[in-house]
């Protein structure tokens, strides 16, 4: 036998250094080193023993882990230095569980690497297509069995199962319905309209433009969503209605979404992100900007809101204030535009 024919007489293999089917070259193999463990017993022995190590370990660790698991409170705390103040309990079986998955894995390979048979061959790829006379057998099977079906000569059968084939999908398509109701323009709205005090998302405080120092921002809401009981409501319009209030310069003022949106350089943006509605907060004082923290999308609220950066594709909606007699601010109007995510816009 050739030293580049596989030993199984395998007809793909190679011979004389050409591979058998395309007959191009092959290089020959390096020579085979045996390993340490194949020429001498004592190095197999001790192979067998250190694999055999670290299997054992392995298991009194899972001992150790379940010991851990019940003896150790889950209240008890310990410090470890650099990481800190961390759960004992959880440090331990973390620790077992893991060192022991570890020491199978390096077993494992150690064993595959030292003991197991380390025989080398090549076995050249062969043609991924079938043979000529392959392909036409199942070509003429394929007419053969269409023939033997009847399939062309039964009309009616065809017919009713190409009716019964297109109809298929329709039960995928009406378990659409179990989806809910259309959302209409539900998503447009919000409960923001003209003269409703904003109040703070957390105490529900009025809010005057004094209470937010320059640079400052105040998460806030419409007063009216304390007249909404019903809880998945009520967290439905909050998500929608939540807004920021910022405190800048005046002078700062770029541009905005209407005239005098502002109060005394108070403005008022939705919360949600026109990317895909994550809740912004991550306001720059000095830049003005507005950082979404789920993709980076930057808006300039000194300049209309407008993105400077990220994948938002349209700018932060704006909502125009001003104060009432007492000072508290108060919307101008609700929004004049759909709050979220662009593809609430769609159709
Ligand atoms: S949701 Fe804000 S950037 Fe994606």
């Amino acid at each position: 036998m050739n030293e580049l024919e596989h030993p199984t007489g395998d007809p793909y293999g190679a011979k004389d250094g050409k591979d058998l089917v395309s007959g191009i070259s092959v290089f020959p193999m390096e020579p085979h080193v045996p390993r340490k463990a194949d020429i001498d017993p004592k190095a197999a022995r001790r192979a067998e023993r250190q694999v055999a190590t670290m299997f054992g370990l392995s298991s009194l660790l899972i001992i150790a882990f379940v010991v851990a698991f019940v003896k150790i409170p889950n209240t008890t705390l310990i410090t470890i230095p650099i990481i800190g103040v961390v759960n004992a309990n959880h440090v331990a079986i973390g620790f077992t569980f893991g060192l022991s998955i570890l020491l199978i894995g390096i077993g494992a390979i150690h064993w595959a690497k030292k003991l197991m048979p380390d025989e080398e061959v090549v076995q050249a790829r062969h043609a991924l297509t079938s043979p000529d006379e392959e392909r036409k057998e199942v070509e003429s099977s394929f007419k053969r069995g269409a023939a033997e079906s009847g399939f062309k000569e039964r009309k009616i059968i065809r017919r009713s199962l190409l009716g019964a084939l297109a109809l298929f999908p329709v039960p995928l398509v009406v378990l659409l319905r179990d989806l809910g109701p259309l959302p209409g323009t539900r998503l447009r709205e919000t409960i923001w309209e003209e003269g409703i005090h904003l109040v703070t998302d957390a105490t529900y405080r009025k809010i005057k433009a004094s209470d937010i120092p320059l640079g400052g921002l105040i998460n806030a809401v419409p007063e009216n969503l304390l007249e909404i009981e019903h809880e998945e409501e009520n967290l439905n319009q909050r998500g929608k209605a939540s807004i920021i209030v910022v405190r800048m310069d005046p002078a700062d003022i770029v541009s905005q979404q209407g005239q005098d949106w502002d109060y005394q350089g108070v403005l008022a943006f939705s919360k949600i992100c026109t990317h895909l509605g994550c809740p912004t907060s991550l306001y720059q004082q000095r830049t003005h900007h507005l950082l979404c923290p789920c993709h980076q999308s930057t808006f300039d609220l000194s300049d209309s809101g407008y993105v400077v950066f990220g994948p938002a594709a349209r700018r932060m909606p704006q909502l125009a204030i001003t104060v009432d007699a007492e000072g508290y601010l108060v919307a101008q109007s609700g929004f004049n535009q759909p709050v979220g995510p662009s593809f609430w816009e769609r159709g």
